[in-house]
């Protein structure tokens, strides 16, 4: 079994009978989604999920999960997805799956929320490895730019199939950008403070716990 799905797995431990859970994006956060409905067909549970993308929404209905809209999402008790980068200090990037604002949304409303991610995913610093995703306003996103390039350097990304710009399901554009060093919490405030931006892919100091996995190898970083 490969560590992605190893360590959905153990993030099963956390989930509990007449729960409302929130399923993250992308590879991780599918094997999560898959076990869990193993999970509550196995034990009867009776649990409601969230999907924080339309990916997930697609696994979600694919598992047969019991899944309500985000619209009418008043309380979550559990919010599982993946990350693009972990610091020691539980600081987190996301957003290579484009949903940033419905990602967070759910992330900071969870009773708790928490990363599962192989060891390939722990960094020094957040945007080591990848530029900061940035999602913004699609008709003002001219503007935004020449804003955000006053501190940085970054462009449109563009879809999958590279012939279009790619939009998150909330119907934004998403930038990745590069910045000057400079402490993450001021970062983060500045590039959200930028008019039109709507959020960004930093996770500061609002993940609960991490479950990180290393050739089999769990380690539990915790608040
Ligand atoms: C989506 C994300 C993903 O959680 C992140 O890209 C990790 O993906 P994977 O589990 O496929 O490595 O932030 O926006």
């Amino acid at each position: 079994m490969e560590d992605k799905e190893i360590i959905a797995i153990k993030a099963l431990d956390y989930v509990t009978d007449n729960s409302m859970i929130g399923l993250g994006t992308g590879s991780t956060a599918n094997f999560f989604i898959k076990h869990l409905a193993n999970k509550i067909k196995n034990e009867r549970l009776n649990i409601q999920v969230v999907a924080s993308s339309t990916v997930s929404e697609i696994e979600a209905q694919r598992n047969k999960l019991n899944l309500i809209g985000i619209d009418t999402l008043e309380t979550l008790d559990l919010y599982v997805d993946g990350a693009d980068e972990i610091t020691n200090d539980l600081n987190v990037l996301k957003g290579r799956g484009y949903d940033l604002v419905k990602e967070k949304i759910l992330a900071q409303s969870a009773k708790k929320f928490i990363i599962i991610a192989d060891h390939s995913k722990r960094v020094n610093r957040i945007g080591e490895n990848y530029p900061i995703p940035i999602e913004v306003l699609k008709s003002t996103w001219r503007l935004s730019k020449k804003i955000l390039d006053k501190f940085g350097q970054g462009s449109l990304r563009k879809n999958a199939a590279g012939d279009a710009y790619a939009i998150s399901s909330a119907g934004n554009y998403i930038f990745d950008y590069s910045f000057d060093e400079m402490p993450l919490r001021d970062l983060h405030e500045k590039i959200l403070s930028s008019p039109g931006v709507i959020e960004t892919g930093i996770f500061y100091a609002i993940t609960d716990c991490a479950l990180i996995v290393d050739n089999g190898h769990i380690e539990i970083l915790s608040k």
